[in-house]
């Protein structure tokens, strides 16, 4: 019906999201619901208002500026806002928004999942029972690390982190962070903060990456921090993978430098790197993050109150720029 704003939705959403959307807007669908990006993106934007994308969706300055003058909107399902150019966006007066808060709970819960998955050996346990392998195990077969007693430094304090270290907390875990700024009391809960990361990795028997991934933190967990873990640490990873030197990780991991890692992504995923599906100390899970169905209709409601706000000629809850 015309007069709506017309929506290009890059992804398949959630049934509760969809419905309003179609009963919002115009919104054209892509039921093939596989990432896309420059020329296919730009062409399909045409006729459009805004867009709804996903973070795999890059909105590189390129594809900004070969989109439509029509778009007005950017809104992103994702907290995540590293695939879009916000200086480029900005420059060309198109607003773009994301979905922080909705997906705190589901992320850190799948933080410590990745934490307990490497640690107890999850993924080799599964994967022994599936094969028809598990004949039962002996007494000093299958063995995991403990999680309550030990040390589990959060990079990256923001929202995430700090669920994280309430999850950790209930397992007896001891908090360290780092962080841009030390949190105040009420938000550090004793966890005991250091400035410095490289200061905070002789202090991790697990380290878990919450930061978002900037020109500063890309490549951040490289061969030389990783020596400064303590021997047979775990790292977790449930931010982005381009946080992490992936073959740094697989040595630490192949030589037991490191005990285990669970991660949830990955640089270039899905396509990530194979040495991965060879170890069998490393708990992968697809990003996972945020996919509860909670979370995930929550993240679309958002993306549309953030729509319907400026259709509406309001400032959106979630602007970005
Ligand atoms: C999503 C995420 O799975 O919000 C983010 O930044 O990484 C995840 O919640 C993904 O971005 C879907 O767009």
């Amino acid at each position: 019906m015309a007069g709506r704003p017309a929506i290009f939705v890059t992804r398949i959403l959630p049934d509760a999201v969809t419905a309003r959307l179609q009963r919002d807007y115009r919104a054209t669908l892509n039921p093939d619901d596989r990432a896309i990006g420059g020329p296919e993106l730009t062409a399909g934007a045409v006729g459009h208002d805004a867009l709804l994308i996903s973070s795999r969706e890059a909105m590189t300055a390129d594809t900004l500026a070969a989109l439509p003058a029509s778009i007005r909107v950017i809104a992103t399902c994702s907290v995540g806002f590293e695939h879009i150019d916000l200086v480029a966006a900005k420059a060309r007066g198109i607003v773009v928004t994301n979905t922080p808060d909705v997906l705190t709970d589901a992320t850190a819960d799948l933080a410590m999942l990745l934490i307990l998955g490497a640690a107890r050996r999850a993924g080799e346990g599964e994967r022994l029972v599936r094969s028809d392998s598990w004949h039962g195990l002996g007494l000093a077969e299958m063995l995991g690390r403990q999680v309550s007693g030990k040390r589990l430094g959060i990079l990256g304090m923001g929202r995430i982190g700090r669920a994280l270290a309430k999850r950790a907390r209930g397992f007896d875990m001891i908090v360290h962070y780092s962080n841009r700024r030390r949190l105040p009391p009420e938000l550090e809960q004793s966890a005991t903060f250091h400035a410095d990361p490289d200061a905070m990795l002789p202090c991790c028997d697990v380290l878990s990456i919450n930061c978002p991934a900037s020109a500063e933190t890309r490549g951040f967990l490289n061969a030389q921090r990783i020596a400064r873990l303590p021997d047979g640490a775990i790292v977790v990873n449930s931010a982005r993978g381009a946080i992490v030197d992936d073959d740094a990780l697989i040595a630490a991991l192949r030589s037991n430098k490191l005990f285990a890692a669970g991660l949830d992504v990955y640089e270039n995923e899905p396509r990530i790197h194979p040495d991965y599906r060879t170890l069998p100390n490393v708990f992968l899970l697809p990003h996972l993050g945020s996919a509860t169905l909670e979370t995930r209709n929550a993240m679309g409601f958002k993306c549309l109150d953030n729509l319907d706000a400026v259709f509406a000629g309001r400032q959106p809850p979630d602007r970005l720029v």
